[in-house]
């Protein structure tokens, strides 16, 4: 019944929205919710413009004004560096970002030592839709990237586009990322997260662009979305438990991995996870699972691939547990595989 509400709400926002223009102030189809428009807080939908301080005045309004509350950022281009959409909100009702225009992130790099582009945080019910644009406008940062496994002290990662930290009961749907400068959709310390129709986009040049990485999360579902970028569609790695992958379509990219697993010490384990009816199309990896060799201990269990159509991918299924292996970085010995695996 909580899907049928949602999908309730999405239709009389995007009816409110073709009805009224970008000023809504007051909403007369449903009177209880505020609509706060960047608009009204200085944003200028020009490209050009900094409308930094305009997004974030305006979601301290959204979220800390009791009441159900969306921030709407209308059509037009918003150009924003780094922030920091930090809870919690006021109300009880799951607060609303809706995103109709395209929102570009600066290209200045070095606005963005140690942080994301743009940060969720402890939010308790978030909805953020709207059939708008993110776009990390990344090309001049892919460039700097290098091989993080093999010369970890120059490792630099680059901010992800829309990072879910401690987020729980959220709703992304209907949203386009496109030109990442690191990962696209970064979810971690989150539980009950849905991700529907996505449309994410990096060309398969672009380093370290992952589309949705999820870590420390339960109950994740990834649903009806398109995904092309330049490094892993989907990844998972450790304390992650009950995610599902459905009818996601990936390439050009790396597929969907489960790891790298058992790199670091005391790592949490990877249960439950099901990829169905997905399709990979010109990825050079399909499903993979990927874990150190004889380092530390960690598990993956419960994992499941059903109805997955693969064209023109290099290696469809890989269960890599030698990854990133070589006589220097560490022993030639395998992970144990503790019960086996079937391909039926
Ligand atoms: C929207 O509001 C801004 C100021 O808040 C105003 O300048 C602009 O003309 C309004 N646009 C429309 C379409 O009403
Ligand atoms: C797994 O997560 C889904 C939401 O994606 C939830 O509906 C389901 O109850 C969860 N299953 C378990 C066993 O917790
Ligand atoms: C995949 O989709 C088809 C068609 O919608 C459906 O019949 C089938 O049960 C699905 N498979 C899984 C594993 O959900
Ligand atoms: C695997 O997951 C199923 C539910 O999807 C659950 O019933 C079963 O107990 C799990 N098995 C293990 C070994 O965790």
């Amino acid at each position: 019944m909580a899907t049928s509400k949602i999908v309730g709400v999405i239709i009389l926002c995007f009816a409110l929205a073709c009805y009224k223009g970008q000023n809504v102030t007051k909403d007369a189809l449903a009177p209880a919710e505020k609509i706060v428009n960047v608009m009204s807080f200085g944003a200028k939908p020009d490209g050009n413009f900094d409308s930094t301080q305009a997004f974030m005045n305006a979601w301290r309004i959204a979220c800390k004004s009791p009441g159900q509350n969306k921030l709407l950022i209308p059509q037009g281009r918003f150009l924003v560096s780094s922030m920091y959409f930090a809870g919690p909100c006021m109300a009880p009702l799951p607060i609303t970002v809706q995103v109709v225009g395209t929102v570009l992130a600066t290209t200045d790099i070095s606005d963005y030592e140690n942080v994301e582009w743009l940060m969720f945080e402890d939010i308790d019910g978030l909805n953020l839709i709207g059939g708008g644009t993110f776009d990390g406008q990344g090309h001049n940062s892919w460039s700097r990237v290098v091989d993080c496994e093999k010369t970890p002290s120059t490792c630099i990662r680059n901010p992800s586009s829309l990072f879910f930290n401690k987020v729980t009961n959220g709703v992304i749907m209907d949203i386009k990322s496109l030109n990442s400068k690191g990962f696209h959709v970064f979810v971690t310390n989150c539980a009950n997260i849905r991700l529907i129709g996505l449309h994410i986009t990096a060309p398969s040049t672009s380093p370290n662009t992952d589309g949705i990485h999820v870590s420390h999360s339960t109950h994740v579902r990834i649903f009806r979305s398109v995904i092309g970028t330049g490094d892993d569609c989907v990844s998972i790695i450790q304390g992650v438990k009950n995610v599902t992958i459905e009818r996601v379509d990936c390439g050009p990219g790396h597929g969907i991995s489960i790891g790298s697993l058992g790199k670091y010490e005391h790592e949490l384990e990877v249960r439950e996870v099901r990829v169905l009816n997905c399709t990979f199309v010109g990825t050079d990896n399909g499903l993979r699972i990927k874990t150190w060799p004889d380092r530390y201990p960690g598990a993956a269990s419960n994992i499941t691939f059903h109805d997955i159509t693969m064209q023109r991918v290099r290696n469809p299924i890989i269960i890599d547990q030698e990854y990133q292996c070589s006589p220097a970085n560490c022993q030639k010995k395998v992970s144990l595989c503790l019960s086996p695996f079937f391909i039926l």
